[in-house]
């Protein structure tokens, strides 16, 4: 679905060697990043069949929340073996939570536990977790060294580049994790202060890759297309990317980015069909997962990007929208696989994801 740019860049070499998170291999240098309300097992297990993922992270869990044994926590830290490489994150404020969350979350199947420090929301920043521990290095550095200790996979960081514009602490923080033990920092290239506006500074995200020793640094923000990727692997001397929004519009550009790392050319277009098989991938697994409720309401919040992407008729997508069974999903699924699209397939789209807007501090 990702449009081909005019002359899209040759890929960095660095692309063609292996990527190791501490002793984990990966499989590619090309992540899914955590979104709450999205990044389901059913998401990522129809997204990993498609190829080219290096690894994915669930939604962010609470470290108490899991110790108190919260149904909904479990059903976010949900795994199964097909669904490897995958981390889990966690976040939180009190040392000896994070570190049994952690623990837990290995006994769970995490290959890898990340520790969220990015997370904007005042729920999470007013209980001293997500984007607050940014503000202090020294309790940061102690809870990641705590993490650190507790598991024997390998943890990593995911963080903003700062709370606002005068304090960009990525740098300095990475630096002091990698001594204590990470084996990893994803840096979305914005400040707490920006929320999800303005562009990703890729400056910023380079100087956490100057900042450090030999400890990857994954880049992210606003990656779309190939071009996009291109751009933050030259700009930035990342080690590997992680993609969002544009996983939801487009959940082929792992592989079209597999497809340029190794020949340098994005591959052909998903077509028709896989466009469609990938929708029922994903709707059958949270079906199967979460019961036939759930699952229509949480696909009904998704049916906008899988409809522009398979262009059905506007009878057939409205159906969608308003899914109140598996029926008759399966249905209309069977209608639009007859009729075909009716306009050509796009290219690359702008997820229009919900974000919080407005002023930071109500969010
Ligand atoms: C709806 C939504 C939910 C998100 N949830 C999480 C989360 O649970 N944990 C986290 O670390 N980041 C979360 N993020 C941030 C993303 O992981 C990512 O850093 C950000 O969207 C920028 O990348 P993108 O432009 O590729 O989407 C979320 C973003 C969105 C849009």
């Amino acid at each position: 679905m990702t449009d081909r740019p005019p002359v899209l860049a040759s890929p960095p070499d660095l692309l063609r060697e292996p990527l190791h998170l501490g002793s984990l291999p990966l499989p590619s240098r090309f992540f899914l990043a955590p979104m709450a309300g999205y990044t389901s097992l059913a998401f990522r297990l129809a997204v990993r069949a498609l190829g080219g993922l290096g690894l994915v992270t669930t939604d962010l869990v609470n470290a108490r929340a899991i110790l108190e044994r919260r149904p909904r926590s479990f059903e976010l830290a949900e795994t199964c073996p097909e669904d490897r490489p995958m981390s889990i994150q966690i976040y939180g404020h009190v040392i000896e939570e994070m570190r049994q969350a952690a623990r837990w979350a290995v006994d769970n199947g995490a290959t890898s536990v990340d520790i969220n420090m990015g997370c904007p929301v005042n729920k999470v920043v007013k209980s001293g977790g997500g984007s607050a521990l940014m503000c202090q290095a020294t309790a940061a550095t102690a809870l990641v060294a705590a993490v650190v200790d507790s598991v024997n996979v390998p943890v990593t960081v995911k963080m903003r580049l700062g709370w606002d514009d005068q304090n960009l602490s990525a740098p300095a923080l990475a630096r002091s994790f990698e001594q204590v033990g990470t084996a990893g920092v994803i840096i979305h290239g914005r400040t707490r202060e920006q929320g999800f506006k303005g562009g990703v500074n890729r400056d910023g995200i380079r100087a956490v890759v100057e900042a450090v020793d030999k400890m990857p640094v994954i880049g992210n923000g606003d990656i779309r297309t190939l071009a996009d990727a291109a751009g933050m692997f030259a700009e930035t001397g990342c080690a590997a990317i992680s993609i969002g929004r544009g996983a939801l519009s487009n959940p082929f550009i792992y592989r079209q980015l597999a497809c340029w790392a190794a020949t340098g050319d994005p591959g052909p277009e998903p077509t028709f069909e896989e466009r469609i098989d990938v929708m029922v991938a994903h709707f059958h697994g949270l079906l199967d997962r979460r019961g036939e409720r759930t699952a229509c309401l949480q696909f009904r919040k998704l049916i906008k990007w899988y409809s522009h992407a398979i262009r059905p008729a506007k009878v057939l997508s409205h159906r969608l929208i308003n899914l109140a069974s598996a029926k008759l999903f399966d249905e209309t699924v069977e209608l639009i696989r007859a009729e075909g699209p009716t306009s050509p397939l796009p290219g690359h789209f702008e997820p229009r994801v919900p974000v919080p807007s407005g002023p930071i501090d109500k969010w």
